[in-house]
């Protein structure tokens, strides 16, 4: 399956791309009854949010074959290979599941700066599909996008609030692990506020509303954010990110853990049939 030369440009243009229908229902109902088989408890790729709640599910292909497949599906490798033009490799993978009632929010920030400063990937020559488990909209914390963001490259990050002591001491005993810093509801590269507020302003802010089944393409270093989710209705996603072979992770003083950065620089291997 190859997009079209009209839905590579308006990507490249605009910085991600929205098809609908892409997973047939019962595509989804499969994702979605293997899901709990990815969940092992107290592993390190379960990500909870401050209320207990899941907010991530890293790296599901490490236990579900049916996740591992999903990721090598022709389906989502050869649109990848068309929009960075390189072969791919397999970076990251996730399933973030902002749950009814207790999904947190994600500021605004951009993707690329926490591959290129935490894992010393050189270029943005990285694209994530986020693939839609339930039908998703405003209300239950669709994905925000400010189009065409992806050109400015790394934008001025955010300054983060500064902690007061007694949060600072309960911070530094509960955050034994660095890597945590971007992963949770308080992630530490968000786009400065000034930065989105004028290019929002110039270009609109895009709600990737969509049924289950659809994915969102987007590049790297687009400006992303999405809201809490107060509604009864769950709002799980699963994200993919595949990098360019020619764009592999250099040395870094703390590399991350295997289940954040994919270290199989082998192109992918593609499955024709479905999963
Ligand atoms: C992300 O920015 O990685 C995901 C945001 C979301 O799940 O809403
Ligand atoms: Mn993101």
């Amino acid at each position: 399956m190859k997009l079209t030369p009209e839905q590579v440009v308006f990507y490249n243009e605009n910085g991600y791309l929205k098809i609908e229908k892409y997973f047939s229902d019962e595509e989804i109902e499969k994702l979605y009854s293997e899901f709990p088989n990815t969940i092992e408890k107290n592993s390190d790729r379960i990500i909870l949010e401050d209320n207990g709640s899941i907010r991530s599910v890293f790296a599901p292909h490490f236990v579900s074959e049916v996740y591992n497949k999903l990721s090598r599906l022709e389906r989502l490798v050869i649109p990848s290979e068309q929009l960075i033009e390189s072969k791919v490799y397999l970076h990251q993978y996730k399933i973030n599941t902002k749950k009814g009632f207790k999904g947190d929010w994600w500021e605004w920030h951009q993707d690329f700066p926490y591959w290129h400063i935490d894992d010393g990937i050189s270029k943005p020559e990285l694209v994530t599909i986020m693939l839609y488990l339930q039908d998703t909209d405003a209300s239950n914390g669709a994905l925000l996008l400010v189009p065409k963001s992806h050109k400015e490259g790394i934008a001025k990050f955010g300054k983060k609030d500064v902690l007061d002591e007694e949060n600072k001491d309960k911070n530094e005993k509960t955050e034994t692990k660095n890597y945590l810093s971007s992963l949770n509801s308080n992630i530490k590269f968000t786009v400065d506020q000034e930065c989105v507020r004028d290019l929002a302003t110039k270009n609109g802010i895009v709600t990737a509303s969509g049924k289950k089944g659809t994915v969102l393409f987007f590049h790297s270093n687009i400006f992303h954010a999405s809201n809490i989710n107060l509604t009864p209705f769950d709002r799980d996603a699963i994200l993919i990110t595949y990098n360019s072979i020619h764009n592999i992770p250099g040395n870094t003083e703390n590399p991350r853990p295997n289940f954040l950065v994919g270290r199989n620089y082998d192109p992918i291997e593609i499955l024709e049939k479905d999963i």
